[in-house]
């Protein structure tokens, strides 16, 4: 049988035989209880342990339990713990007063053991509700944002692989994007937020004619025209979307082939015109891009992707960006080698199972 939580109760009084009897109490109705004889050593020991509940004497030498009561409930980490006063008075403005700073509930000295039991079960119950809700809440906005991430993949996977490009070009581009953004300066939230909605660059090529995007060999210039369409239908694609993921994919679509000279497309935006999340992307996707085999292309070796790098610096790229990936390109070189060595896995892996199938199959023969 699952073992029932003890709930652990702070006693606040600075009266010794009160606090006797409550610890009593509640002691034998199976709670944990502490406690203290001043408010300041209680708002010490709020701080080091984790309460359930708070029972709170209103009259005390040098802090009132009103005060304590009103730290309390400034203090986020403690806002949420519920207090219930123990009172002799229980005049209008004392009353008033103590719900006023928060308080849940007040017990009357001197008061009933049934009654004292019945006031705080009724709170603890409920703080066990609330704190129930917040967990499912957080989660379920966790498998929510889970879900659009995936989502995000999967239609850059659809977009990519109807474009004859690999999702695990997608997968590369969004790892190196997420470094080049922390380097850029962006924390965790955006940094990832940018990394995944670069999943979706090429959402647009979807619009793009299959006769086009999988032609072998050159593109005649009215066919290049319609490839280059892809970044303004991806835009138009993400436009309706709300969401923050959306709302920066959008962004990427459309500006991820732009050029620092204003060379680019499909806006010819020049410098920072272009938004800081296309410049990390079209650097992102050019160096995974030349990097990798492609169906159409073999992969360049490592020193000449570098040099071509540093060649479009001020051209294709944003100069300030090309120097953050070359002051730390070990760790893009570090991104590089794990993929080039997961391809070489796979590679010898396969060979070796289609080995085995054929040794086995001249076996029978
Ligand atoms: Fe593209
Ligand atoms: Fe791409």
């Amino acid at each position: 049988m699952k073992e029932k939580k003890q709930h652990h109760i702070l006693v606040v009084d600075d009266t010794k035989e009160n606090v006797q009897v409550v610890e009593k109490v509640l002691q034998m109705a199976g709670y944990k209880v502490t406690a203290q004889a001043s408010g300041v050593n209680a708002l010490r020991a709020v701080k080091q342990t984790e309460f359930d509940l708070i029972l709170l004497d209103i009259r005390m030498p040098n802090m009132s339990g009103i005060e304590v009561c009103r730290f309390l409930k400034i203090d986020p980490e403690t806002a949420n713990i519920p207090v219930i006063f123990l009172t002799a008075e229980t005049d209008r403005e004392t009353i008033s007063k103590a719900y006023k700073v928060g308080g849940s509930d007040y017990l009357k000295k001197p008061f009933y053991k049934e009654e004292l039991l019945a006031r705080v079960e009724t709170r603890i119950r409920l703080r066990d509700y609330e704190k129930n809700l917040e967990a499912t809440v957080q989660q379920r906005t966790r498998e929510i944002q889970e879900t659009q991430v995936q989502l995000m993949y999967v239609l850059g996977g659809i977009a990519e692989g109807h474009s004859k490009e690999t999702q695990k070009h997608v997968q590369r581009v969004a790892e190196f994007t997420y470094r080049l953004a922390t380097l850029y300066g962006m924390d965790h939230k955006e940094a990832s937020l940018l990394k995944n909605a670069s999943s979706l660059h090429d959402i647009g090529k979807l619009g793009v004619p299959s006769h086009i995007l999988h032609k072998n060999g050159k593109l005649t210039n009215s066919e290049f025209k319609e490839m280059k369409k892809h970044p303004d239908m991806g835009a138009e694609m993400l436009e309706h979307s709300t969401l923050p993921l959306f709302k920066a994919a959008k962004i990427v679509a459309y500006e991820h082939h732009e050029k620092f000279d204003g060379s680019g497309y499909p806006r010819k935006l020049k410098g920072d015109r272009i938004h800081i999340y296309g410049r990390i992307v079209a650097i992102a996707d050019v160096f995974d891009a030349l990097a990798f085999k492609r169906s159409y292309k073999e992969q360049w070796d490592i020193q000449e992707i570098l040099s071509y790098m540093k060649d479009m610096s001020g051209k294709h790229f944003d100069p300030m960006l090309v120097d953050l990936f070359f002051d730390n390109v070990d760790d893009f070189l570090k991104i590089y080698n794990i993929h080039i060595q997961k391809i070489e896995l796979d590679k010898k892996y396969s060979n070796q199972k289609r080995k085995g199938i054929m040794n086995w199959l001249l076996e029978k023969l």
